[in-house]
């Protein structure tokens, strides 16, 4: 899909979308690239590591001189990144000091059902609650997920999933990375350590003092003026961040990164540039993508990445020079938001890292171990059948019902699902990781290579998705991950049985 096209509503337009800070904000390029810490874990016992993590309001210095309120993992935004290890079991404790009710989802990872933060099942603030409940399983105080890691090296994320409140929660800061390695990986010459980087890129607006801004919630504005235009693009702000900062910079060598890309925004889409481009080469080559490494690399002049994608690429700045500063640019912006970050090149340093022909042992699914197709529409309807307004968002016509049943799948079959949407939106699967077979009846596009959990859909567009549904029984969500069509209740069940 492009930026541009009729009833694309995710890429800023001239009618009042865009949220826009009252705060000054900084030039591009004056402030550093922090890096989420690594969090250590409490204990390493028993062929697990259990982490705890306590949710809780902290102030931080985003803009330059003045502080911001934020809702975060530890306090932080982004929270701290946990690494785990293929096959060796991660347990979170979440601890609620928030004044409102949580629910944590590992975004691509393959979890039981009880463990996956589904909408419902929330986490209720440790001071008490007493606002309302939309039933599910509810834990008060903490609750303990366990991930058994059943899946190989990939880049993950963690956010917020309660239900109605999603875009609202994950704006205020509640979003992390989850990285996991495996033997196959660490045995690849690829960048590491300080040379391998988690980027997660959002945007965000700022009120005079700092505040992030939300617009309140729809039901609070229903009616209001502007309020629909709002909620059909998702919310987008006027200031780019990278693991936090507005418009950073990053100090590298002339020789090559590994970034982990990863759009935490609520609802923009970005089309990622290097300028100026690198004299030799590909600006990206992919070695990654939501699940997991290509079998391949994969080169790329510009990345089109929606939310909730993450793409692992590569970039060689041996064709820069000492002190030239390269823009990572977003060409869907306008203005700020036409830059993402800086880097700014020091001077050649020893490389022995290398990008190998091959990556990992990909097996592409075929279109013969198929046993059945779905048809999934994501669409905004008139009317919906439950009578919650005009104009909801839907999926199959519907809008999320925690208590339906789903589409039910049966555990370890492979089925191809053909998604359609009216306006641009990035579908999402719990549970599974996916293959593209098709788009608009032909080849998958250039971003939908490897295993993936997110497919970015554009205006009438179809792709045609296959999976196999291997895991605990149970029910699971799949949705936009335009985080206020999720809100707005475009999401739905899907059951293993
Ligand atoms: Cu990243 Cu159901 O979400
Ligand atoms: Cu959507």
């Amino acid at each position: 899909g492009g930026g541009g096209d009729g009833g694309d509503n995710q890429t800023e337009g001239s009618t009042g979308r865009l949220l826009t800070s009252t705060a000054e904000l900084p030039e591009p390029g004056t402030v550093p690239l922090p890096v989420p810490p690594v969090l250590e874990p409490r204990s390493t016992d028993g062929g697990e590591d259990y982490y705890v993590i306590t949710q809780r309001p902290g102030k931080m210095e985003i803009l330059p001189g003045l502080t911001s309120d934020v809702w975060g993992y530890e306090g932080v935004f982004p929270g701290p990144t946990i690494v785990s290890r293929t096959g060796r079991r991660t347990v979170v404790e979440h601890r609620n000091e928030l004044p409102v009710p949580v629910a944590v989802h590992l975004h691509g990872a393959k979890t039981a059902p009880q463990h996956d933060g589904y909408p419902t099942d929330l986490v209720l603030p440790a001071a008490g609650w007493d606002g309302g409940l939309p039933g599910g399983d509810v834990s008060e105080g903490s609750r303990v997920y366990e991930y058994p890691m059943d899946q190989p090296a990939a880049t993950l994320w963690y956010h917020d999933h309660r239900m109605d409140f999603t875009g609202p929660q994950v704006y205020r800061g509640l979003a992390g990375f989850h990285i996991v390695h495996d033997d196959e990986e660490e045995a690849l010459p690829l960048p590491r350590g300080e040379r391998d980087v988690p980027l997660m890129i959002c945007d965000r607006a700022f009120g005079e003092n700092g505040e992030l801004l939300y617009p309140a919630l729809s039901s609070d504005l229903a009616g209001e003026p502007g309020v629909e235009n709002r909620y059909m693009s998702g919310v987008l702000g006027d200031a780019i961040l990278v693991n936090g900062a507005p418009w950073p910079y990053m100090e590298v060598a002339a020789v090559r990164y590994r970034l982990r890309l990863l759009n935490a925004s609520n609802a923009r889409r970005y089309d990622l540039a290097l300028d100026p481009p690198p004299a030799r080469g590909d600006a990206f080559t992919q070695v990654g993508s939501d699940g997991g490494l290509l079998g391949a690399p994969l080169g790329h002049e510009h990345i089109e990445i929606a939310p909730a994608e993450r793409f692992d690429v590569v970039v060689d700045f041996s064709g820069y020079g000492a002190g030239d500063e390269v823009v990572l640019a977003n060409r869907f912006g306008e203005g700020g938001t036409a830059e993402v970050m800086r880097f700014r090149v020091t001077g050649p340093a020893e490389d022995d890292s290398e990008i190998p022909p091959t990556l990992s042992d990909f097996r592409p699914l075929t279109r013969g171990e198929a046993g059945r197709t779905q048809r999934v529409r994501f669409a905004r309807e008139a009317r919906n059948p439950h009578g919650a307004g005009p104009n909801m968002w839907t999926i199959n016509g519907e809008v999320f019902d925690p208590e339906s049943d789903g589409i039910e799948v049966p555990e370890g079959s492979t089925e191809i699902w053909r998604v359609t949407t009216n306006v641009h939106h990035p579908v999402h699967l719990h549970l599974v990781r996916f293959q593209v077979l098709s788009r608009n009846g032909g080849d998958p596009g250039p971003y939908d290579a490897g295993w993936k959990d997110t497919v970015d859909l554009g205006s009438e567009e179809e792709a045609e998705i296959i999976a196999t549904f291997s895991g605990e029984p149970g029910k699971y969500v799949y949705h936009c991950h335009n985080l206020e069509h999720e809100d707005m209740m475009m999401m739905a069940n899907f059951r293993v049985v």
